[in-house]
């Protein structure tokens, strides 16, 4: 048996307008308060979608407060390529020095000397490590990291690095994709920011920001696995800024919901919703510390924000369209946004 949504959305209407009609006659206060809620309940909505959007672009940045004069440093995860080396680049070009985190050496090496030639005043420093090993005994050795920045004011921790799995349906998974996702996205995110948190609170005010995604919101089939490990991204956060709020701590914690972003993952052309990683990184830098789960570009937020709230039944054929084109783009073995 099918259901007949706008049918049973009329009746329901017409329900509750003969009833008001019957109310409102009878008794015209009763209607009167009525309005005056519904009036209430639209302003404030409206007020907090207009503050939510618009506010934190006509903040001024708080970034400056970061940079403790001159020197501070900032540690960038997945920084060779995509979000995060834009993210390295931004960061360089507003005077951060940047540790910068991926698996391959050579990479990182040439994306710190483009870094330095671009931004000559800037320090980088590299530290190779490979997230997915993160739970294999002696794999990644924080006290590395913690080594590397001894003495360095770091100020700043972008949680960027971070992996989809392959568009494939969960029982023909490989075990291995599973694991990776939860691991490189949720627990190497958590270990680091655990084995950071102590320099930044020392050298506070600081920041981490999380990049998470839309996806989160989504159902996106096939994605259930990345949506989910970024849906930890914002619980986390939002549980995380609570502590330090409790703590009084001088650091901040944002995650940032992305939609997409032309980068090495993701090859959709740069447009009006697809900006490129350092413009993306530009506006997230912008708007930091301004609200704790945020989507930092305006075309982003309007254009996730239409699909969250559109009824399922016009939403879910776009999302559905969007999964299948990623699945026959993974099985043609091309990238997103790759014609
Ligand atoms: N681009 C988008 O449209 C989009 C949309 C929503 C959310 N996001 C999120 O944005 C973040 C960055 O995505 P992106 O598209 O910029 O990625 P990307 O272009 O594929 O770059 C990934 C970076 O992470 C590093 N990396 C990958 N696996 C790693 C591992 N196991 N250990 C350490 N480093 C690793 C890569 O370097 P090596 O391979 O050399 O290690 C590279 O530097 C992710 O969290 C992603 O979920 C992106």
């Amino acid at each position: 048996m099918s259901l007949n949504l706008p049918r049973i959305i009329g009746n329901a209407v017409s329900v509750a307008n003969s009833w008001l009609d019957r109310r409102a006659l009878h008794h015209p206060r009763y209607f009167k308060t009525l309005a005056s809620l519904g009036a209430l309940w639209f302003a404030s909505h409206l007020v907090q979608a207009t503050s939510h959007l618009i506010a934190p672009h006509v903040l001024p940045s708080r970034l400056g407060k970061l940079k403790r004069n001159a020197g501070a440093w900032a540690i960038v995860t997945g920084a060779s390529d995509g979000i995060g080396k834009g993210f390295a680049f931004e960061l360089a070009a507003q005077g951060f020095n940047v540790v910068l985190i991926a698996r391959n050496r050579a990479k990182l090496e040439s994306v710190a000397a483009e870094l330095r030639g671009e931004f000559p005043q800037a320090q980088t420093k590299i530290w190779v490590a490979d997230a997915a090993e993160v739970t294999a005994e002696g794999r990644v050795d924080f006290a590395q990291l913690k080594k590397l920045v001894a003495g360095t004011p770091v100020t700043i921790l972008i949680n960027n690095v971070g992996i989809a799995n392959n568009p494939l349906e969960l029982d023909i998974l490989p075990d291995k994709d599973i694991v990776d996702v939860v691991v490189v996205n949720d627990i190497f995110t958590t270990l680091i920011t655990k084995h950071v948190l102590p320099t930044l609170e020392a050298n506070g005010p600081g920041l981490i920001l999380n990049v998470g995604a839309f996806a989160d919101r989504l159902a996106i089939p096939y994605m259930g696995v990345y949506s989910g490990s970024k849906g930890y991204t914002t619980s986390w956060t939002r549980g995380l800024a609570a502590e330090l709020r409790e703590r009084k701590s001088k650091v901040q914690v944002q995650a940032l919901l992305v939609n997409a972003v032309n980068s090495q993952s993701n090859h959709t052309p740069v447009g009006l919703i697809t900006p490129s990683a350092r413009s993306f990184a530009r506006s997230a830098l912008r708007l930091a510390s301004t609200q704790v789960v945020i989507a930092p570009t305006f075309w982003h937020k309007i254009s996730s924000g239409i699909l969250l709230v559109l009824p399922e039944c016009f939403s879910r054929p776009m999302v559905s369209a969007f999964a299948n084109q990623m699945r026959e783009n993974f099985r043609q073995g091309k990238k997103l946004g790759q014609s």
